[in-house]
Parts: structure tokens; sequence; C-alpha cells
């Protein structure tokens, strides 16, 4: 791995798979598993072993089935679960262990009634443990968003000292702004001894809807690894969106950070994830929603039509979108209406154009889109038709 590209530990399967009622079964999950490794992501977190028996099993069939990439499993701070993750990734070729414990202050009294000092112990020990059954193990530091950075950079030292190759700070609530995430990582790198032995990841939630901005942020203060969930599910209001960070990264080329994702496989497989899952992805979606690449409004219809650069940062083709689409309103000015006959077979001169737009005007006030079908009927029916057919 180049000191330039950013590792994506996909973790649709398990912190996505926790979205409320949309629970997958294991030939769902191995479907999906096939097409994340066919996209590229570095890392599939395929669970969580001792949750359920078919969480095990799910793991435990993902291991089997995936060649080249890390299959990971997840684990509390806790003997047991790092022995049955161990055992459900038996057959991996690459197997990882997640385990960790919160470090936020709230975390450490309420959730374990503890203290900083048995908290760094549980860190240790759980790491080492883990190391006793594989060689690759993620320590994460559940809250550390919240987290007092002169003690996370001691639970992170303690982690390295136990042997863990990855550190995982997930801004588990979604609390922090860019700046602070991204100063979070710059500390940890700057002061935890020994953080050349281990890669930063960002593992940022979205509930104010800065979980791109902040991994982005955190990829750019010295974390190499983003954890992120197709179509950005996951609970309450996600995690980090895949296609969000990977096309982030792509296409401001001068951060000189990349990912080895196969762009154009990431409409496919948000359609995958959609229809496995059965929750839809707003249209407005980054990325992959219905209309990322959709123009309605006439002033950015004619702009497209004439480049599609002037509208679009990103070519549709690069993520595996056929073509940009032209949306009949009656915000659409000729210049669309134009583009949409000629393609349906009425080549319309600027006469013809002016006496078919009236009546389109009126036809699209009534209806919210206007199809290929209401094209034809609005141009046999007004008054330049024959004009046009015998043209
Ligand atoms: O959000 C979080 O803190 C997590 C950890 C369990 C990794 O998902
Ligand atoms: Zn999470």
């Amino acid at each position: 791995m180049s000191d330039n590209n950013v590792q994506i530990f996909d973790t649709t399967l398990r912190d996505g798979e926790q979205v409320p009622g949309c629970k997958l079964n294991t030939n769902q999950k191995l479907v999906i598993a096939e097409q994340l490794e066919h996209l590229g992501v570095d890392v599939i977190e395929a669970g969580f072993p001792v949750s359920s028996p078919g969480d095990f099993k799910s793991v435990e069939e993902i291991s089997k089935l995936i060649k080249n990439t890390i299959v990971c499993g997840l684990t509390r701070a806790v003997e047991n679960d790092i022995k049955v993750a161990a055992n459900a990734l038996r057959y991996a070729k690459y197997p990882r262990i997640h385990t960790g414990i919160g470090t936020s202050a709230s975390h450490i009294k309420y959730k374990f009634n503890s203290n900083q000092d048995a908290i760094l112990e549980r860190a240790f020990e759980a790491v080492k443990f883990a190391k006793s059954f594989v060689e690759d193990v993620e320590f994460y530091a559940e809250d550390a968003g919240r987290t007092d950075n002169e003690f996370l950079a001691r639970v992170c030292e303690m982690a390295i000292k136990a042997g863990a190759t990855v550190l995982n700070i997930p801004d588990t609530t979604g609390y922090c702004l860019p700046s602070e995430y991204g100063a979070k990582i710059k500390y940890l790198k700057e002061n935890v001894k020994g953080i050349e032995k281990a890669i930063l990841s960002c593992h940022c939630h979205n509930d104010l809807g800065l979980a791109t901005a902040n991994s982005i942020e955190g990829v750019i203060n010295g974390a190499r690894q983003i954890e992120c969930t197709i179509n950005g599910i996951g609970e309450r209001a996600g995690n980090t969106a895949l296609e969000e960070v990977v096309m982030v990264l792509k296409q401001h080329p001068y951060l000189n950070l990349d990912t080895n994702i196969n762009t154009q496989h990431l409409y496919g497989i948000s359609q995958l994830v959609s229809e496995s899952m059965g929750i839809y992805t707003q249209p407005n979606k980054a990325i992959v929603g219905a209309n990322a690449f959709a123009h309605s409004s006439g002033i950015h219809q004619d702009g497209v039509i004439k480049n599609r650069e002037t509208y679009e940062i990103i070519n549709p083709l690069d993520v595996g979108v056929t073509e940009s689409a032209i949306v009949l309103t009656a915000r659409s000015g000729r210049a669309a209406l134009a583009y949409r006959a000629k393609n349906v077979g009425y080549e319309l001169t600027k006469l013809q154009l002016d006496s078919v737009y009236a009546n389109f005007l009126d036809f699209a006030d009534l209806k919210k889109e206007v199809d290929d079908k209401d094209i034809h009927q609005i141009i046999e029916t007004s008054k330049v038709y024959q004009q046009i057919i015998s043209a």
C-alpha cells in the first residue's frame, strides 16, 4: 500500500445492517459481499459473530467465499466475543478481528461504571487476546469523537503496545465538526508513541450530516482508512457513504489520495443494497440518487446540452450511470424540448419549436414531468404538425 492509498473498509453488512427492519439473510449478504469484493473494497466487515447464530453463519460463509479481501468480524472487549469471532473467521484468507471499548467520559461512567485505568487495561487485554488468534487486529475507541484527546492517545498507545494494526477513531454519535475531527487525527498522529506501526481509521456517523466531510478531513490529516457503507446506510442517520468519500477523493486529485475502488460499479451496488434491504435512496442522494445526473431547469438544461461540464462535475459513466437526464417540466426551456423531441424523432425548426413550446408549457403546467409519449402527443396536436411531418 502506498502512502497515498486510502483503504476502504466497508461496514454495510455490520453497521449498515443495523438499520431497523432491514435485516439481510445469509444469501443476500453473500451476494453483497461478492459485489463488494468486485467493487474493490479493502476490508469487508461481515458482521458481529457473537450477536446471533445467523450473524455467525454469515461471517463464516463470507469468510469461505471471499478470496482477495480482508474479512473482518466485530467484537466487544470481551474474551468470548473474540473467541467466537476468531472461530467465525477461521476460513478467511485474510481475517481481521475488530475489537474495542467505549472511551468517552460518558461511556466510561454510564456504560461501564468504570474508570480510565480499567479501560486502558481492558483495551490492552482485548487486543492481546485477539492477537493470539489473528495477526490483523483493529482496535476501536468507541465514542472517540467525544473522548478527550490526551486520554484517547493513551488508549491508542495501549492498543499499539498490544499489537493493534489499525486504530479506529469513531465519531460514534456524529457530533464532531470537520475541523475538530481533523484536529483529533492530527493530534493522534503527532502524539501517540508508536503510531507509525498502525493505520488510523475514520468511522464517522452522520447525525449532523457531516460524516463525509469528517472522514475526508480525517484522511487529509493523516488517517489512511475510511469506514463506510453503501448509500450511507446505518443506525440513526447512518454512516459515511462509501460512494461519496470515494468520489470526493477521485474528483480532487490534488489531495493526492486514492482508493482501490472501481467506481463504475458504484451505481450497480447502490441499487443492489437498496433493493436487498428495501430502503429506497432519496432522489437527490449524492452520486447514486435518481436525480444525481438529472437536469430540469431551463438554464441548466441549455448549459448541459451545449456542454455537460457546465453543470456536472462527475461524468455519469464514471459511477456506472449510462447518461445524464434532461427532464422536461414546466421549468424547462426550448433547448431541452428541442433536444428531447429530436431524441424521439422530430427535428424542429426555430418557428416550429416556438409553436410547439407554447403547447408544451400548457401541458407541463398540468403534469409534473413530460415523458416521451407526451412529447408525441404535444407535437401531434400542435398546429405545426403537418409542416413537421412533411419536412
Ligand atoms: O460507531 C461506532 O463506534 C462503531 C464501533 C462499534 C466501531 O460502530
Ligand atoms: Zn458505527
